[in-house]
C-alpha cells in the first residue's frame, strides 16, 4: 500500500506508542536518519519520565510515521520525528508535531524546544511553518558520514495552555 491508495474517509490515526511498538518504530527510524536509533534506544527513550510518543498509521501495514516527545515540568522536547519515505508531503509530520505539542500542553508544558540539523531543509520547514523560533546553535553537534559535522539549531514554540487550541492552529 502505498499513499495513494489511501481510500477517501479513511484518514491517517495517531495511536499512542509503548515500549512494545520499538520493534515497529527502529526500521523507520532508520529510513529517515543516518545515525539511526535501534529497538532498545527507543525502549529506553519511551522509558525516561516524562517521555511518550505517537505513530501515525495509514495501513494495516508498519507505521508511516512516529514522534517522541517528552515534559519535564513546564518544558517539553520533541525528541525525535520520523515519516517513511514513501508517505511524506502529506502532512503526517505536521500532526504528530501538532499532537506531541498538544499531548505536552495537556502535561503542564508551555514550551516545546527541539533541535535541528542546519541542513535538514524539510524539517526546518516544518517548523518554521509551525510557529517554532530558533533560541540557539549547537555547532558542530551532528556528525555526518560524507562531510564536516553540521551544526544544530535549537527551536522553541510556546504552547497554549491545554492543548485544546494548538491543535485547532492551522
Ligand atoms: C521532516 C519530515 C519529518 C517531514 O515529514 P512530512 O510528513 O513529509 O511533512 P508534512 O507533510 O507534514 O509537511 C508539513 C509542511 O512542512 C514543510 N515541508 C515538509 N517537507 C518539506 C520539504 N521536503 N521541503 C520543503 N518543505 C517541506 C512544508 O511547509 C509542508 O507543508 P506543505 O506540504 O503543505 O507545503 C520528513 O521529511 C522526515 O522524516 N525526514 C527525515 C527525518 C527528519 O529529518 N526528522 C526531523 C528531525 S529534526
Amino acid at each position: 500500500m502505498t499513499a495513494d491508495d489511501i481510500a477517501p474517509g479513511s484518514g491517517p490515526e495517531l495511536r499512542v506508542v509503548a515500549a512494545g511498538d520499538a520493534p515497529h518504530l527502529a526500521p523507520l527510524h532508520a529510513a529517515c536518519f543516518e545515525d539511526p536509533w535501534p529497538a532498545p534506544a527507543i525502549r529506553d527513550v519511551l522509558a525516561m519520565p516524562g517521555a511518550f510518543g505517537y505513530a501515525v498509521v495509514c495501513s494495516a501495514a508498519a507505521p508511516a510515521g512516529f514522534a517522541l516527545g517528552r515534559v519535564n515540568t513546564d518544558e517539553a522536547e520533541l525528541l525525535t520525528l520520523a515519516v517513511d519515505p514513501t508517505w511524506r508531503r502529506h502532512g503526517l509530520a505536521r500532526s504528530l508535531v501538532e499532537t506531541i505539542g498538544a499531548h505536552a500542553a495537556a502535561h503542564g508544558a508551555t514550551r516545546l524546544f527541539l533541535e535541528v540539523a542546519e541542513d535538514n531543509a524539510a524539517a526546518r520547514a516544518l517548523y518554521a511553518a509551525g510557529g517554532f523560533v530558533t533560541v540557539g546553535r549547537r555547532r558542530g553537534y551532528y556528525a555526518r558520514r560524507l562531510g564536516p559535522a553540521v551544526d544544530a539549531l535549537t527551536m522553541r514554540r510556546d504552547l497554549p495552555p491545554g492543548g485544546a487550541s494548538w491543535l485547532a492552529k492551522p
